[in-house]
């Protein structure tokens, strides 16, 4: 019980003791007696419990929301279990059409919480949906974390930033709550725009700008914990009874096993950097696919282009030459025109703008092709397996982070990210299927309302070569849990159902 009188010290110093007091009422002597639960679901002819299936995580906003419009939790006030290898808990941008400190009024607000994958919670939060958040991180973000175990009230409000000169005053969204200022003033941050200010460093950006409490108008505040994953079975087991007032949400992200940088493969295949952003650039200029199957069938053209080439390119001394310099004039000629065809006739819905064969397009597709026929045959193929795809789904809120289609590598490299690495294994990726297991059994006796499940694959972040493995067991850890599962896929996944790695 230690734990649990310390959460209620903390929601008392927090003036939050009506709540609590409510839900041990409700809840009678509170933990202890999962065979109630079990009884009690066995006896009610309960609807399975639906798992949704999204590709990046902003994109859990839409089911969210509408599981709140269908009743399955309250519009206001649940708690989030967010086990994930990032807090995911970055500062949206103000909008004047942003849900300000309200429910959305329908559908088409929801584009302003999907701003970007860590924006999407502190966004459902602004919104009431969401007051607790229990953050369960890996192992492998131990470097981030100082104890085994937080607790801490964040405050989110608002605050006018004065701009000199033509620059009119803008609002901007911050929080307040624990920070690791020297300066006891400092106990807040805003989100910079930089297109709007000049921070000094790209980690500036990332960890918001320090600001005073004064100039924070604060409208309300939220609860965080977050746990090492080895405490947090124990640690959700002792909050059980605490955690349960409003409605809960489980929330897994694949990433949570490890994270990688998708573009590591091409750097190693020695493609350089430099390259790789020219042919993004062109790629994006060619291609302007709308939905996820069009940049499916976007990625399946560049890979049989790709394929031509492998096909046509000749031996020197019973090995490999590399460089253009290796094709015979016509048998570039032949291929400029196959690729001609395929791209402007058979595919011209998938291109950005409507011209002519002579026209920019077929200048640039020279280039592209260009650029490819000085690739290896090793490096082709490992283009090929990395593929193309959106940099984020064209459902981002477009004036925060633009869809772009280029070379599928991820939001990271190695020399400019704002996450740790780390490789897994599939003997580590077992180990941690138990223990998420043992998370789910004991959140289960809190009765979310549903799963969210985010892939994670298209920025970078989820190993792909044990996506397959990692989905898989995370499915099934919740699929052992509960009597019926129901799974979702949605429309947008990269690679649709199969995903990325295993699509063809
Ligand atoms: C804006 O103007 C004030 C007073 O004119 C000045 O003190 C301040 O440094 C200026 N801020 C910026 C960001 O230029
Ligand atoms: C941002 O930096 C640029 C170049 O260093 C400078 O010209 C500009 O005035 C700066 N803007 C602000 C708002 O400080
Ligand atoms: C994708 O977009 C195209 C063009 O707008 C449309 O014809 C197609 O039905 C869309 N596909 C899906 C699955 O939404
Ligand atoms: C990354 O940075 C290191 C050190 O600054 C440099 O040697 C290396 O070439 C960079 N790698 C890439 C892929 O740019
Ligand atoms: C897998 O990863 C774990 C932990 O990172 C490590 O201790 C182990 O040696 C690795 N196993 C294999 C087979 O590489």
């Amino acid at each position: 019980m230690t734990h649990m009188s310390m959460n209620l010290l903390h929601a008392l110093a927090l003036g939050l003791t009506t709540v609590v007091t409510r839900q041990l009422v409700v809840r009678g002597n509170g933990i202890g007696h999962k065979g109630n639960d079990v009884i009690e679901q066995r006896h009610l002819d309960i609807p399975p419990m639906e798992v949704y299936v999204v590709e990046e995580h902003h994109e859990v906003i839409p089911y969210w929301f509408e599981a709140a419009n269908r009743n399955l939790i309250p519009k206001e006030g649940n708690t989030l279990i967010h086990i994930d290898g990032h807090s995911d808990m970055a500062p949206p941008m103000y909008f004047k059409r942003f849900p300000f400190f309200k429910s959305p009024r329908g559908k088409g607000d929801y584009k302003y919480l999907m701003q970007e994958n860590d924006m999407f919670i502190i966004s459902a939060a602004i919104t009431g949906l969401i007051n607790k958040v229990v953050w369960v991180w890996p192992e492998w973000d131990k470097q981030n974390h100082g104890v085994t175990s937080t607790f801490s009230k964040l405050e989110i409000g608002w605050t006018l930033l004065q701009k000199n000169g033509s620059k009119p005053t803008r609002r901007e969204f911050c929080i307040c709550g624990p920070t690791e200022s020297v300066d006891p003033k400092i106990e807040c941050k805003r989100l910079t725009r930089d297109e709007m200010e000049n921070s000094s460093s790209d980690e500036d950006e990332n960890e918001g700008i320090p600001m005073k409490k004064e100039d924070c108008h604060i409208q309300k505040a939220i609860i965080l914990e977050d746990v090492h994953e080895k405490d947090a079975a124990k640690m959700l087991f002792k909050s059980s009874s605490y955690l349960r007032g409003g409605g809960m949400i489980l929330d897994i992200d694949e990433d949570f096993y490890g994270c990688t940088y998708a573009i590591r493969p091409l750097l190693d295949a020695g493609i350089s950097e430099e390259s790789i952003e020219i042919m993004d650039d062109f790629i994006g200029e060619l291609f302007c696919p709308k939905n996820a199957s069009e940049e499916f069938r976007a990625d399946r053209l560049l890979v049989q282009i790709l394929d031509h080439l492998l096909q046509l390119r000749c031996l020197k001394n019973g090995k490999e030459a590399s460089g253009s310099s290796c094709f015979y004039a016509n048998t570039l000629v032949t291929l400029r025109s196959i690729i001609k065809r395929k791209i402007f006739d058979d595919n011209s819905n998938l291109l950005c703008k409507k011209l002519g064969k002579d026209s920019l397009e077929a200048t640039v597709a020279n280039q592209l092709l260009f650029l490819f026929t000085k690739l290896s045959n090793k490096q082709n193929k490992v283009l090929q397996d990395v593929g193309f795809c959106f940099t984020t789904t064209p459902h981002t809120f477009d004036l925060t982070s633009d869809s772009k289609f280029q070379i599928c590598h991820g939001a990271n490299t190695p020399n400019d990210t704002a996450v740790i690495e780390h490789k897994t294994n599939v003997t580590e990726v077992i180990s941690r299927t138990h223990t998420l297991e043992k998370i789910i059994s004991i959140v289960k006796k809190s009765n979310p309302a549903f799963v969210t499940v985010c892939r994670s694959v298209r920025d970078g972040y989820t190993p792909r070569d044990l996506f397959p493995k990692i989905e898989n067991d995370v499915i099934t850890s919740i699929r052992k849990q509960f009597d019926s599962v129901k799974v979702v896929y949605d429309k947008e996944l990269l690679g649709g159902r199969k995903g990325w790695p295993n699509r063809s």
